[in-house]
């Protein structure tokens, strides 16, 4: 079956439990996952109940879609995410976004847990995604085109949007959260950076460095959806920090900002025009 039938056939399953369209949909990164949690009214469904969907492997990586109420709107919230480092291909690292496009959706927050590569940022700093580099080596438009979804050549001059970084920031000033700002460079992982790649990355431009976020921005634009990228800096990247850099330290640091992340999160989302 085609990636399209498959994330079509997802879409119609994920409307026929919840009819109805959601204004917004949020991915939920490393220990963000709480957010979930936070919807009033809703409905809870596991990846692994819903066709084709698949399911996270990684531990602090929650597998469930709810969709509820917040900040006076629908929400469809995404808790645990499919990564390419698993080895499961673009497709299915693309999966949700793209059956969410399907269902209607068409604002997307994604959030994640991302390296500070520019030394300014101190650990728990949010920096609004302001652009990004791809270095992943993967492109998940690679391969035949499907028309359905979008053109073979899409244009990126503006995978984030820049009116949602406006209501961002505005949401950040309202909740005295100021957020940094900046460009993400998605690398494949799972291994962190050594001290010479986070050089490089600065060289390059890059602010902030992670695994995820960049097919999905891609997928999602492919689809002409509306992109806001959150990175939650969990910590110095390689070489920076005083301390080698682990997945539980990463974690605690998210579940340490997912307070003032969630209430970000709703003004943002009450924010949307
Ligand atoms: N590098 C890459 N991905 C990450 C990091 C990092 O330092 N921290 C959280 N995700």
């Amino acid at each position: 079956m085609s990636a399209y039938d498959e994330a079509r056939r997802a879409a119609d399953a994920v409307r026929a439990r919840i009819g109805g369209v959601p204004e917004v949909a949020v991915v939920l990164g490393s220990g963000l996952g709480d957010f979930a949690g936070g919807l009033t009214e809703g409905i809870s469904l596991a990846y692994r109940d819903l066709p084709h969907w698949p399911a996270p492997k990684v531990p602090g990586h929650e597998g469930r879609l709810v969709v509820g109420r917040r900040g006076g709107r629908v929400v469809a919230a995404l808790a645990g995410r499919t990564h390419a480092y698993e080895g499961r291909g673009l497709r299915q690292v693309t999966f949700a976004v793209r059956a969410i496009g399907l269902l209607g959706v068409r604002t997307l927050i994604l959030t994640s847990a991302a390296g500070g590569v520019n030394a300014r940022f101190a650990e728990g700093a949010l920096m609004v995604i302001d652009d990004h580099i791809n270095l992943m080596g993967l492109n998940p438009l690679a391969g035949p085109n499907d028309d359905r979804f979008g053109p073979r050549f899409p244009d990126l001059t503006e995978v984030y949007s820049s009116r949602l970084r406006t209501i961002a920031d505005q949401a950040g000033t309202a909740v005295k959260l100021p957020l940094a700002h900046g460009v993400y460079a998605a690398v494949l992982g799972p291994s962190y950076e050594t001290p010479a790649e986070i050089r490089y990355l600065r060289t390059i431009g890059a602010d902030a460095v992670g695994m995820s976020t960049v097919p999905e921005a891609i997928a999602a634009r492919h689809m002409g959806l509306d992109v806001l990228g959150i990175a939650c800096i969990t910590n110095g990247a390689a070489g920076a920090a005083s301390r080698p850099i682990d997945h539980a330290g990463v974690t605690e640091t998210a579940r340490r900002m997912r307070a003032p992340f969630s209430a970000l999160l709703e003004g943002i989302i009450a924010g949307l025009g």
